[in-house]
């Protein structure tokens, strides 16, 4: 009996011990979780516009500054909202400015809109965090994304006329990895993008260089005035070597699972690194509005609100939603899986609508 019951203990401790071995392992391999190193090494180099007027911010001075509104009015008896109560927020939840409309976007005000703080330094480190998410597909294709936050599109003007101003601004570049080598590369502008096979664009080191177009910071391969216009021609894209600016310096990491939708946090540097280790990566799942809704084009409105409508086209238009809403799952390089083209030639652009 007692040898039966030395056998039984044995094995209830021998059972006990492989748990916690394995809970052990699991933690162990948690802590672990970091971006594959091709992520860093072939990450692009980016130039703001030398006129920028509208800098890289960091989310959480963003969300300082906005409060949740739905159709309008203002939610929650708190009204304010964190990184980790992001994601406890609908998905028809509009980061509305607490400053209100903002009237005159070219005086430089709020200055959480136009970051400021967020001007790269000469070694191109900006204080305002990127974020970084690896996003693994298959055995052999992993997509990397380079994600930009910005808290204003300044969309550009004719006169004294200008469009699609909108709170919150994101846009991304995304590099596909085949093999742990870089292969293709995407750059978000506006509502579309373009691809590039990897050997054809412009390259310092290992790394590709991309422009971020003055005030809307869509993104581009070449300098100059780009393929981009809107109200009837009279606005384009502009971008140059302005301010250079290396994300990895200072970035949030993540890892996304497509199959089961779910963020984890990697490795980050600098400020995004210590941000990012006080938070939950929850906020990344958010389906919501990072900007205020498009105001109403009415007489009265407008008054409160510098709200015009031309042809279409308006003065402000509503922030977008989030990373997680940019098909960080696509089978193709493009974000629009049904309209992919992957050009050989930098000076080639999508057609954009
Ligand atoms: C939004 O608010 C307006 C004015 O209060 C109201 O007429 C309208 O029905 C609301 N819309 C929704 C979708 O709740
Ligand atoms: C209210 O906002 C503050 C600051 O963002 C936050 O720390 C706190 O948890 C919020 N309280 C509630 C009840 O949501
Ligand atoms: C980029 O590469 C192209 C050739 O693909 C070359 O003509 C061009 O001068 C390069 N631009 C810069 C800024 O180096
Ligand atoms: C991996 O995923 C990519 C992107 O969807 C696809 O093009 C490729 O064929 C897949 N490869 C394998 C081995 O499944
Ligand atoms: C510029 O855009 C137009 C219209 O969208 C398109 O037809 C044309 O091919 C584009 N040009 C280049 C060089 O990509």
């Amino acid at each position: 009996m007692l040898s039966i019951h030395r056998v039984f203990t044995f094995f209830a401790l021998a059972s006990l011990a492989a748990a916690v071995t394995s809970n052990k392992a699991d933690h162990k391999l948690h802590k672990r979780d970091t971006l594959p190193d091709f992520a860093i090494t072939y990450a692009p180099l980016s130039y703001l516009y030398s006129g920028e007027k509208w800098f890289p911010s960091d989310i959480t001075t963003h969300l300082a500054n906005v409060k949740p509104e739905v159709n309008y009015t203002a939610i929650g008896a708190n009204g304010s909202v964190t990184l980790d109560s992001l994601n406890t927020l609908a998905s028809d939840v509009y980061l509305t400015a607490s400053d209100g409309p903002i009237l005159d976007p070219l005086d430089g005000t709020p200055a959480w809109l136009s970051s400021d703080y967020g001007i790269p330094n000469s070694d191109g480190l900006s204080a305002a965090p990127g974020l970084i998410i690896s996003a693994k597909k298959n055995s052999t294709t992993t997509d990397v994304f380079y994600f930009y936050f910005y808290s204003y599109n300044y969309g550009g003007g004719v006169l004294d006329i200008n469009f699609d101003d909108h709170v919150g601004d994101w846009e991304h570049t995304m590099i596909r990895f085949v093999n742990e080598e870089p292969y293709d590369i995407y750059v978000s502008e506006h509502s579309a993008g373009s691809a590039y096979y990897w050997d054809v664009v412009n390259f310092s080191g290992k790394r590709p260089i991309t422009y971020i177009a003055y005030g809307g910071h869509a993104n581009y391969v070449t300098a100059g005035t780009q393929n981009y216009t809107i109200a009837l021609g009279l606005i384009s894209d502009k971008t140059d070597a302005g301010y250079l600016w290396d994300m990895t310096l200072n970035y949030r990491g993540y890892l996304y699972d497509v199959d089961a939708n779910k963020f984890t946090a990697a490795s980050g540097a600098g400020k995004g690194a210590t941000g990012e280790a006080g938070e939950t990566a929850d906020w990344l799942n958010w389906l919501g509005l990072w900007g205020d809704k498009e105001y109403p084009d009415g007489f009265l409105d407008d008054i409160e609100t510098g709200q015009y409508c031309i042809v279409s086209e308006c003065h402000y238009t509503s922030g977008p939603t989030g990373p997680v809403d940019k098909n960080l799952g696509r089978t193709t390089v493009c974000e629009n899986d049904d309209d992919c083209t992957i050009f050989t030639n930098i000076n080639d652009l999508t057609e954009q609508s």
